[in-house]
């Protein structure tokens, strides 16, 4: 399927309450819809949270806490397939069910969208926000237990974007200079239909991964954004189930970024490629100024994705980069209390031969293993045992990053001895904010830090490649009194 790119503009969701009242409340209802994701494609059947591909943003403030009842108005049988064999997958439950988790909030345990308290088409549930944490570029995507990755796929995600003073002062890019970028992949059939990879065995046809052929951005594949010649700025978030992106700008300027998971840097970063992971976010400046009247695109390895098309000289004021930016203090290791080794683990299984990934080696429904106390502060260190990069992600918390170390897989697998092959290396400077997602690359021992604020119950951490997390690399985690 050969389309041509750049022939659709690209979407900009409505947003949502943009709330200042002391508590604000909103009802987002689910639904099937049917969406052109090009000019020349035929309209796509999928699921969103509003009217179009890409749901409403919703924009909130520190400190503001509100409420959003969240309605499944989906059909009850699902158009994607689902492996019945997967945990929490069984014939007898509910084919489609759904629970919305806004990912990087601090939340209580029950408005989490925990995988297991999933509802029903025509029934619904009201989340409640406090939303006492700094501002950030969150976002809301399916979380329920065995399809939240066909969920997710048919088109549940939208993004949450979280204001406060600090953001504030700094006076950013803001109305319609200041744009979501949700980047994601698909495979269509040829009748414009979505198509979801499948092993091959009806009985099993999960897959660990997959990058599928056309990259949308906003719900539109590659389209383009008319810009003024000034600074934007641009909320990016990878929404793609199991592909990371290596975005570069054509002109061969690095991309500025001002902010990652949980929200601003200390300083913007110039990044020459910027390697971002399922389920990260980047806040990203681009200037346009030097640019009038050309065309810039935005490329994910060697593929445009987005193109700019810079308007002639309007005389428009510049907006300028921001220098410093906020402090962030580094959490020294020595504030920590307890040190947990998680081991990153891939296994072939002779019976169902097929292949499944865990975390400890254990599977999700076996019993909690990790129970930090709330208020301390804990080093987890993830030890990737398998060939691929995890993004792992943990609830209810935002973390640093240490480093990461080279170690001999083989010895550990063999003696269980941990033998170093080089020194650690620190974060990337772009990594070096507060996050909730991690890259943790093969052969690397990788530690953050993590205080557990907020609330007592049930949390969980997994890996953000969402085939991964199906099965099974996800487990709970308990924050204890
Ligand atoms: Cu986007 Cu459990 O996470
Ligand atoms: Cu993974």
């Amino acid at each position: 399927l050969e389309l041509m790119p750049f022939v659709d503009a690209m979407p900009v969701p409505p947003s949502l309450l943009k709330a200042t009242a002391s508590h604000a409340s909103l009802r987002i209802a689910m639904r099937e819809i049917h969406a052109k994701v090009h000019r020349d494609v035929p309209a796509t059947r999928m699921w969103s949270y509003g009217p179009e591909a890409l749901g409403p943003v919703i924009e909130a403030r520190s400190g503001h806490p509100m409420s959003v009842q969240w309605v499944n108005n989906l059909p009850v049988k699902h158009f994607l397939p689902i492996d019945h064999s997967l945990h929490g997958c069984g014939r007898d439950i509910p084919d489609v069910r759904t629970c919305v988790h806004v990912h990087g909030a601090r939340v209580p345990t029950k408005d989490d969208g925990h995988p297991e308290d999933w509802f029903t088409p025509g029934n619904s549930r009201t989340s409640h926000y406090p939303l006492e944490q700094e501002s950030a570029t969150l976002w809301f995507h399916d979380h329920a237990m065995g399809i939240n990755r066909l969920n997710h796929y048919a088109g549940l995600f939208g993004m949450f974007w979280l204001r406060d003073e600090q953001e504030d002062a700094l006076h950013l890019p803001n109305g319609k200079y200041e744009l979501p970028l949700v980047l994601y992949d698909r495979d269509f059939t040829t009748d414009g239909q979505l198509f979801y990879p499948t092993s091959g065995d009806p009985e099993h046809p999960w897959v660990s991964e997959f990058t599928a052929d056309a990259i949308l951005v906003n719900g539109k594949i590659r389209p383009y954004l008319e810009v003024e010649p000034r600074l934007y700025r641009f909320r990016t978030v990878v929404a793609a189930n199991s592909r990371f992106f290596g975005l570069t700008l054509s002109t061969g300027a690095s991309l500025v970024q001002i902010g990652s998971d949980q929200g601003l840097l200390s300083a913007a970063v110039e990044v020459p490629r910027l390697n971002i992971a399922p389920g990260e976010r980047a806040d990203l400046l681009i200037d346009f100024s030097k640019h009038a009247g050309e065309k810039i695109h935005l490329r994910t390895g060697a593929l445009d994705i987005l193109e700019f098309r810079v308007a002639a000289r309007t005389g428009a004021p510049v907006a300028s980069l921001p220098n410093n930016i906020r402090s962030i203090p580094r959490t020294p290791e020595t504030a920590a209390t307890v040190t947990r080794t998680i081991t990153l683990n891939e296994y072939q299984d002779k019976a169902q031969n097929s292949m499944l990934m865990l975390l400890n080696r254990k599977h999700w429904h076996e019993p909690v293993t990790e129970r930090p106390r709330l208020n301390s502060t804990e080093i987890w260190e993830f030890v990737n045992q398998t060939e691929d990069t995890h993004p792992m992600h943990l609830h209810l918390v935002r973390f640093q990053i240490l480093d990461r170390r080279p170690f001999d897989t083989f010895q550990y697998l063999m003696q269980k001895e941990m033998r170093f092959q080089g020194p650690a290396e620190a974060p990337a400077p772009n990594e070096q904010g507060w996050k909730d997602i991690v890259h943790c690359p093969p052969g690397m021992v990788t530690r953050i830090i993590v205080k557990f604020e907020g609330y007592t119950g049930d949390y969980l951490y997994h890996c953000h490649i969402l085939e991964h997390e199906a099965n099974d690399m996800m487990r709970p985690f308990e924050v204890i009194a």
